[in-house]
């Protein structure tokens, strides 16, 4: 079985709709020029909710070689909950991918693999790829417990899912020190739990969806990073935050298999 490889730019809180808008145009810009064969890896752009319905557009108006998707979304269908974006709504935006449990969700909002569950089921339901985080600390890296507690995260953050539903979703390994840092794993680190949460999908969801779900790794990934990283046998792409608000350097990383 063969993964495509999933190249997601989490923008975070940057850029409002207008900046989005300059974006995705350079980004499509770019892509075309750099001569970018979407049969070879995949592209997809996580942007803010004020940013989806400008983004889509150009999308799928200049029927651009990218996706888009949300940060996050609410474990609620409707209703009094006051500040929240359902499922639902972000589905009708045409959104392919969601992000679910990103650690800084988990650590400014307290989100706990249970909403992580809920809100991984929310997008499943309507239609919708949801982008599981997962991944540890710095206190859990050096007392050597990296690869227990992300597991475990797995655990409860798919817990009652099908083994259909697995096999389509991703995971995002990314370990919170990594993250915005400049700071790497190197990668065998990175391939240690990528692989690690490979085997747990088997051995809990069975082999088809473990050889069927996409595994990204996440934190500081860059142009000149990326290449080292894919080559792993269980990275199938990259989580990118800082880098994806760089066209150029976005680019490279979607182009990552010229290198
Ligand atoms: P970074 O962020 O690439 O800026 O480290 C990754 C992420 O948080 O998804």
């Amino acid at each position: 079985m063969s993964r495509k490889p999933l190249m997601a730019g989490n923008w975070k809180m940057n850029l409002n709709h207008v900046e989005a808008a300059g974006l995705v145009q350079n980004l499509a810009w770019t892509l075309k020029d750099r001569k970018f064969d979407p049969e070879r890896s995949e592209a997809t752009v996580l942007v803010p909710y004020t940013d989806i319905r400008t983004v889509q557009t150009l999308i799928e108006g200049d029927k651009l070689p990218f996706s888009h998707g949300a940060q996050d979304v609410s474990t609620h269908e409707s209703g009094a909950f006051t500040g929240e974006v359902s499922a639902d709504m972000l589905a009708k935006l045409n959104c392919a991918y969601v992000v679910v449990g990103h650690s800084e969700r988990r650590e400014y909002h307290g989100e706990t693999d249970e909403v992580v569950n809920a809100k991984a089921r929310a997008a499943l339901a309507h239609g919708m790829t949801p982008i599981v985080c997962v991944g540890e600390g710095l206190d859990i890296r050096k007392e050597g417990r990296h690869v227990p507690y992300t597991l475990d995260q797995v655990k409860g953050s798919l817990a009652g899912l099908s083994a259909e539903q697995v096999g389509g979703l991703v995971v995002a390994y990314e370990p919170v020190w990594a993250i915005g840092t400049g700071e790497v794993a190197t990668p065998d680190d990175a391939q240690e739990v990528c692989g690690a949460i490979r085997g747990f999908i088997s051995d809990e969801f069975g082999a088809e969806a473990a050889a069927a779900v996409r595994i990204q790794y996440g934190g500081s990934v860059k142009g000149s990073n990326v290449a080292e990283i894919m080559a792993r046998p269980d990275i199938d792409g990259a989580l990118v935050g800082g880098a994806s608000l760089k066209p150029e350097d976005f680019a490279s990383i979607v182009l990552f298999y010229e290198q």
